[in-house]
């Protein structure tokens, strides 16, 4: 049934019918006099079956934990996952959480007055073990904390609202952190992992402990409308970080953050490399981040079950640290290749190009010193940037070194107080072409007619073409 019928088939007199056509998006909503809302979103499936936190006793008052009530209305919307689905309606007011789980065929909706808010009491956040393509815990050997909003090996699951908020309160972890008084690593905002079909979108994300949305070992993912802040101080509080997973549309989103805006993961030394899970065909557009002491889009560090096909186009960079760093080491094995960057437009940067060889940083001493890493195939074109303290630092490794970089049509204007050496370069191997500063004697200049332009590919991947579905919902129960 489309909204327009809801409306009617409501029976309300006053209706406010409020339509934005915005490219393939479109937002309807529409109030009854007596105060509940029905409303569209969009989404990979709409779901048959509907309940609002509230019936599972939910309180709103920003006291009272809801870890229960979350919990009890998706384990009893989960008998709906072979009965088209379910979708859990998060209403406007303050919620109080721990760590619950989601479910298949599933879609959480958060309210635009709604904000999810994660408990200070870590009892909530259960210890689960690390994961097998890191070995240890990111933040201190062994357990981690349970993520806010957790799920595992599901099929088709959405978590979106109306620009509904998530704030994990992050502050007291990480303080705690910086003690060096955490013996597990801190919780993410949302993790999703083993699972495939996955969607997050329409939200803001405040103050994670750590990471924010972390998909691993997935398939499918769409993450699109996101707006996630932190303190530029805070630690670890990455966006958005896909890990060992393939086919993923990361779209619109607005980061600032403390660490890198999105970091391209798939595990780490040699558990990684046993893992053997890359991250690839992944798609990142219409991308702004402010992170000035990060990366707007790191490649790893933890890359050691490789990465491959990245696509990365109309990124916007404010005051960050560097735009694509790839951050790799002795020890992590696999491979960085066929990275493909182009229009980015960059205010403020201490570095424009950036790839550290020798990132260090070992879950524990039993990593190979054999296991280099393979990085070739890295292009990036149609750049500008201004206010730039550096060009480059690119840093391969010494015996291994990084291989098939082409750099094309860049621009970049210096800050008042630019570094002498404007492109410092060891162990790579590229070439360039109408770049200025002049690059390095290692990016030879290719001087054919106009020169020539880097790589990016005419193909579309597959997740480029799912389209998304109009699906609706109301916070009153039915
Ligand atoms: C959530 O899922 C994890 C992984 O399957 C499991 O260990 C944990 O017990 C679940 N938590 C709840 C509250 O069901
Ligand atoms: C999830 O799937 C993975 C990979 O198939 C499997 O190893 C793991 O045991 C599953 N976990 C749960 C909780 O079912
Ligand atoms: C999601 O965000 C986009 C961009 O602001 C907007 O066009 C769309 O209507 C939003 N969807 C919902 C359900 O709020
Ligand atoms: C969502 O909320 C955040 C935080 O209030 C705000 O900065 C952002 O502009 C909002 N986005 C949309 C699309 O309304
Ligand atoms: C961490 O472990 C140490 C040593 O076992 C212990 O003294 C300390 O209380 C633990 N800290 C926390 C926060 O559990
Ligand atoms: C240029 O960058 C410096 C830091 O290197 C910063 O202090 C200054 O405000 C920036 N200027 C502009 C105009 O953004
Ligand atoms: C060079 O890059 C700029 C900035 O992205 C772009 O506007 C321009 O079209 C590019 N030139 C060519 C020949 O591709
Ligand atoms: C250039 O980079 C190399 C390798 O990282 C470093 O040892 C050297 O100090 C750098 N030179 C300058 C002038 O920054």
């Amino acid at each position: 049934m489309g909204l327009s019928q809801l409306c009617k088939k409501s029976h309300v007199f006053e209706i406010v019918l409020v339509l934005f056509i915005l490219g393939l998006s479109r937002k309807v909503e529409c109030v009854t006099p007596g105060g509940s809302e029905l409303f569209e979103y969009s989404a990979i499936s709409c779901r048959k079956h509907s309940a609002l936190l509230t019936e599972f006793g939910g309180k709103g008052d920003g006291k009272t934990s809801n870890t229960r009530a979350f919990q009890s209305a998706v384990n009893h919307l989960s008998k709906f996952a072979s009965d088209g689905g379910a979708q859990l309606i998060v209403p406007p007011g303050k919620w109080l959480t721990g760590s619950f789980n989601v479910t298949s065929h599933f879609t959480l909706y958060i309210h635009k007055d709604a904000v999810l808010l994660a408990t200070l009491d870590e009892s909530e956040f259960p210890l689960i073990a690390p994961l097998p393509s890191y070995g240890s815990g990111r933040d201190a050997p062994g357990g981690r904390f349970s993520s806010l909003i957790m799920g595992t090996n599901l099929t088709d699951v959405v978590i979106t609202g109306d620009n509904g908020t998530i704030d994990g309160q992050g502050a007291p972890w990480w303080v705690k952190y910086r003690a060096k008084q955490l013996n597990h690593t801190r919780p993410y905002l949302i993790e999703i992992m083993h699972s495939n079909e996955v969607q997050i979108s329409n939200l803001t994300l405040l103050n994670s402990p750590s990471w924010n949305v972390h998909p691993v070992y997935c398939r499918n993912v769409i993450i699109q409308w996101l707006t996630i802040l932190a303190p530029i101080d805070s630690a670890n509080t990455d966006g958005i970080d896909p890990d060992s997973c393939t086919n993923v549309r990361i779209e619109d989103c607005f980061v600032v953050s403390g660490d890198d805006c999105i970091a391209v993961k798939s595990g780490w030394d040699q558990y990684g490399i046993s893992f053997g899970m890359p991250t690839q065909h992944l798609i990142i557009r219409r991308f702004t981040c402010i992170s000035p002491d990060s990366a707007v889009i790191a490649l790893g560090s933890e890359m050691s079950g490789g990465i491959q096909d990245v696509r990365a186009e109309d990124i916007t960079a404010i005051n960050s640290q560097s735009g694509v760093r790839i951050k790799t080491g002795i020890g992590r094995g696999a491979y960085v290749k066929d990275i493909y960057v182009r229009r980015m437009n960059m205010h403020t940067m201490k570095y424009v190009f950036w790839m550290t060889g020798n990132y260090g940083s070992h879950p524990d001493d039993g990593f190979d010193p054999n296991a280099l890493p393979d990085i070739h195939g890295i292009h990036y074109r149609d750049i500008v940037a201004e206010n730039v303290t550096m060009a480059a630092r690119l840093d391969g490794i010494q015996g291994d070194p990084f291989t098939g970089i082409c750099i094309s049509n860049v621009t970049i204007k210096l800050s008042e107080t630019p570094k002498e050496l404007q492109w410092n370069c060891t162990d790579i191997q590229g070439v360039s072409s109408r770049v200025s500063p002049q690059p390095c004697n290692l990016l030879p200049e290719k001087k054919s007619g106009n020169g020539m332009d880097c790589a990016f590919p005419a193909d579309k991947l597959a997740i480029e073409s799912v389209q998304l579905k109009i699906c609706s919902g109301s916070t009153s129960s039915t």
